[in-house]
């Protein structure tokens, strides 16, 4: 028997018991004719203690173990003199009598501590190391918590987890797909999915009713603190539901969620918001709503008074930063140069300081009196001592700069606390977004989203007014999932593709086995995607989603522990019928 009990489990009752434990070095401390080692293992830390006038061969022994050596003691549990109330253990210590070196180990490159002094690249390479840590494993531990919940509620709920394959045609989602050559078939490729969506509509022709899958998807986009190439969905469908009914239904598993797993109870139900006003008031189709401060758009309150900026642009609009009228130059210049960033892009700021005294103070004073500026005050409902910051310019990417500014405001102000929720449906997406690069419209969610109902007959007339049945689920500010009902009548299907610019060849080859499936009688049906990485990371206060992935990729799509992706062999290529010719690396 390796162990009796594990590292995390002995305490004042066990006083006096001989006991096993196994475990890893954590440290050693040397003080006079006593040792004291560390052993850790995933439940915790407990301190052995080694006696130089008891057993002087194994207190040499104890000096020799260098940390993370793979150990097993045997002892009795005592109580400790001086107890470490910072451990759960810290009662008690073991009074080794036997001491077995299961294996040695080399020196870690980096602390295995908390605050390890390992930088991101040696921990990410050494990742296997890096998981001994706590706050690694506790991520980790939250998403096997996450994910044994969403289970516990689907299943409740009548969803049968059903698996879908990886090795498929291509799914129109809108990001690149990964392929994988075909031996069998020469001069052929599989794409690995971007999301089951295809498979899971044709679990409910098959009547399944209600599915689930923890699935794994992969995208080969641009990443970012939120994004991997492989990542994960809980992905769902259900049958004779209309968008109330998945609604309802999956904010029920959010509320489970937090409550058995946060330990919050939600009692009201979601906010929603249409697409148009998170767009109006937040510039964003993922507004974090924690906070309030909404855009005011001021176009025709500012126009007319000779200030060429505001004058010559279609867009102007602002928000008001409650108590900051007192943002020193400096923090105004800082805020400025925020906004100038170029991947924010815009041209300046303007600010108007509403004065606790009651006056106002802008950097546009020469063209707007003070009874201007109360004007466009009262428009904001700011009072005395708040700040407003307007910016001015096209309407989209003046939106999305505000949005920015909005976000880094709120950040300054401490109103972005990791620990408050604030969840929101925005519901009423368009249908197609139009795009003037290629002059066409894309599917905003994918093609096989229904419009809403009332809107059908636009699909003729004016397309880009179409509203989806399609709807995301936002807590704070973090797009979690997104779904939509889906059309479930071939006529109206075939005219989506037509609209989307697919010819009938092109969407027969694509999609020909859902199209046909359709002809089978498909119920009604709708469903939605989270994506559980984000749901990890929101519940666990991360900043990136690669902290609660055990294997993560870089910002390059590397993975590298394995060293992959990398070059294979000729006789694989070969074998594949691949010629490779690099242009450029
Ligand atoms: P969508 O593309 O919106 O919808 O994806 C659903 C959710 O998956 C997460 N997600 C990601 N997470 C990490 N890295 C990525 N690269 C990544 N891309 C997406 C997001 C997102 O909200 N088939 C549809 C769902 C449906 O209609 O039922 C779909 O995949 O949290």
């Amino acid at each position: 028997m390796f162990r009796t009990q594990t590292c995390g489990e002995l305490r004042l009752a066990n006083v006096g018991q001989q006991i096993t434990l196994s475990g890893w070095v954590q440290r050693t401390r040397k003080m006079g004719g006593m040792t004291f080692v560390d052993i850790r293992d995933r439940y915790g830390i407990t301190q052995l203690v080694f006696n130089q006038d008891v057993n002087a061969e194994l207190c040499d022994q104890a000096n020799k173990l260098g940390r993370e050596f793979v150990i097993q003691v045997t002892g009795e549990v005592a109580e400790r003199s001086n107890k470490n109330a910072n451990m759960e253990t810290g009662e008690v210590e073991i009074l080794v009598t036997e001491m077995n070196i299961l294996n040695e180990a080399k020196t870690p490159p980096f602390t295995i501590e908390d605050n390890t002094d390992g930088g991101d690249d040696i921990r990410m390479k050494y990742r296997y190391l890096d998981l001994r840590r706590n706050s690694v494993r506790q991520n980790l531990e939250l998403r096997h918590k996450i994910t044994f919940e969403i289970r516990r509620y689907l299943d409740q709920m009548q969803f049968l987890e059903v698996e879908t394959p990886i090795l498929i045609g291509s799914t129109p989602e809108g990001a690149r797909d990964f392929v994988v050559p075909s031996r069998m078939n020469p001069g052929e490729f599989y794409a690995l999915p971007q999301s089951p969506q295809l498979f899971k509509q044709l679990l409910m022709v098959s009547g399944f009713d209600r599915y689930f899958q923890i699935a794994k998807c992969f995208r080969d986009e641009d990443l970012r603190a939120d994004r991997q190439p492989e990542f994960t969905q809980i992905d769902c469908e259900m049958s004779f539901v209309d968008q109330e009914d998945v609604l309802n239904i999956f904010e029920g598993m959010m509320k489970h969620l937090f409550k058995f797993v946060k330990n919050i109870d939600i009692a009201e139900a979601f906010p929603r918001m249409t697409w148009q006003d998170a767009m109006k008031y937040y510039g964003s189709d993922k507004p974090d709503i924690r906070f309030d401060m909404k855009f005011v758009e001021l176009k025709d309150a500012v126009s007319g008074h000779d200030f060429v900026v505001f004058d010559s642009v279609p867009y102007v609009a602002g928000i008001c930063a409650t108590g900051c009228a007192g943002y020193t130059r400096k923090q105004l210049d800082e805020l400025t140069d925020f906004v100038k960033r170029p991947q924010i892009g815009a041209k300046g700021l303007v600010y108007i300081r509403c004065e606790v005294d009651g006056s106002f103070k802008s950097s546009v004073d020469k063209f707007y009196s003070n009874d201007d500026l109360k004007a466009i005050a009262t428009l904001f409902d700011a009072q005395p001592g708040d700040l407003i910051l307007i910016l001015a310019g096209n309407k989209i990417k003046t939106q999305k700069a505000l949005c920015e500014l909005r976000l880094e405001v709120a950040g300054r102000l401490g109103l972005r606390d990791k620990n408050v929720y604030a969840p929101l449906w925005v519901i009423d997406f368009p249908l197609f977004e139009w795009d003037e690069e290629t002059q066409r419209y894309y599917a905003t969610h994918h093609p096989f989203t229904s419009p809403n109902l009332d809107d059908v007959p636009l699909l003729d007339t004016d397309a880009g007014q179409v509203r989806a049945t399609a709807y995301d689920m936002v807590i704070n500010g973090v797009e979690l999932g997104g779904g939509s009902i889906r059309i479930h009548d071939s006529a109206l299907q075939n005219r989506m593709f037509e609209l989307l610019g697919f010819t009938p060849e092109k969407a027969e080859a694509q999609f020909g086995f859902l199209m046909s499936a359709f002809q089978y009688g498909a119920p009604p049906h709708g469903g939605l995607a989270f994506g559980l990485d984000r749901l990890v990371s929101l519940f666990a206060g991360l900043d990136s989603i690669r902290d609660c992935i055990a294997f993560p990729k870089n910002n390059s799509g590397r993975d590298v522990m394995a060293d992959a992706p990398s070059v294979i062999d000729q006789a694989q290529l070969d074998e594949l019928n691949l010629i490779i010719d690099i242009k450029e690396k």
